[in-house]
């Protein structure tokens, strides 16, 4: 069995496991590559997860047609969670539509109101979640774990993908011909907001283009984080070893 093979057979008994121990669980797509082999993993066999999408108000089209295409080729529609619209009301009146490329607070805040907070709403009520995060995709993610004590929503959190190279994510789309976001041929290979994404030039990180103002260890938008009390905010990293080697999880 080659490498890839053994990581794809991972990622699926890490799923079913998933499915089997920790329901309900929901999966948390970006609509983006990686979230689209999870689509895809889930909906082919028919796993009992839920998907979902944070509807932040400020997607590409290009990433809404992903709505529809997944609609199209499997059947399903993925449910979205909007922002508060009074949040949203009184951020724009107050700060400006486009407040975030002013400062990091005000960038965050754009996130909690767009992101965080509707996926807050998104988790109520669930045992575990599921993200499509790469241990390679950022010097902020190089210790990720399969499986997390997730303690800021009191929850189980799983990366399926962790050990997936970029490689390993696009031989898995082309030989499933798994609908994807048209801008990844366009040089985005991160997407997140339209305002806050742009393309990257051959040789740049893979995260170059998203909040391309800010430093790279600035740049999470607080799905992935907990906030401090001095406002800063903490990467929400505990691995659960001892439960996911009882699972049979690597
Ligand atoms: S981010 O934190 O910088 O925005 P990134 O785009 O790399 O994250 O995506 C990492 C994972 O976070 C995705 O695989 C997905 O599970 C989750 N995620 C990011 N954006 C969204 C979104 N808009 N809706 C649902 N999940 C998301
Ligand atoms: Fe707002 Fe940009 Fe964050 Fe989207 S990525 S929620 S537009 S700051």
């Amino acid at each position: 069995m080659s490498s890839f093979d053994q990581r794809l057979e991972n990622t699926r008994a890490v799923l079913t496991h998933i499915a089997e121990e920790f329901s309900p669980a929901v999966f948390a797509s970006s609509l983006a590559a990686e979230d689209m082999v999870l689509t895809d993993l889930i909906l082919q066999a028919k796993l009992p997860i839920r998907i979902f999408t944070l509807q932040t108000g400020r997607l590409h089209k290009e990433t809404l047609a992903v709505l529809d295409a997944v609609r199209e080729h499997y059947g399903v529609d993925i449910e979205q969670y909007t922002p508060n619209a009074a949040a949203v009301e009184a951020y724009v009146n107050t700060h400006g539509a486009n407040a975030f490329y002013e400062s990091i607070e005000l960038r965050k805040a754009c996130c909690h109101i767009r992101k965080v907070e509707p996926l807050n709403r998104a988790l109520a009520g669930n045992k575990a979640w599921i993200t499509g995060q790469r241990r390679a995709q950022s010097s902020t993610r190089n210790d990720l774990a399969v499986q997390e004590d997730d303690t800021a929503h009191g929850i189980q959190k799983f990366n399926p993908l962790a050990d997936w190279s970029e490689d390993d994510v696009w031989h898995y789309i082309r030989s499933n011909a798994v609908p994807y976001n048209a801008l990844h041929d366009r040089g985005y290979p991160s997407i997140g907001c339209e305002p806050c994404t742009r393309a990257i030039q051959p040789g740049e990180d893979i995260r170059a283009g998203r909040w391309w103002w800010e430093s790279a260890d600035q740049k999470e938008c607080g799905l992935h984080t907990v906030e401090q009390p001095d406002g800063s905010f903490k990467l929400v990293r505990a691995s659960v070893q001892a439960n996911a080697d009882a699972g049979g999880v690597k």
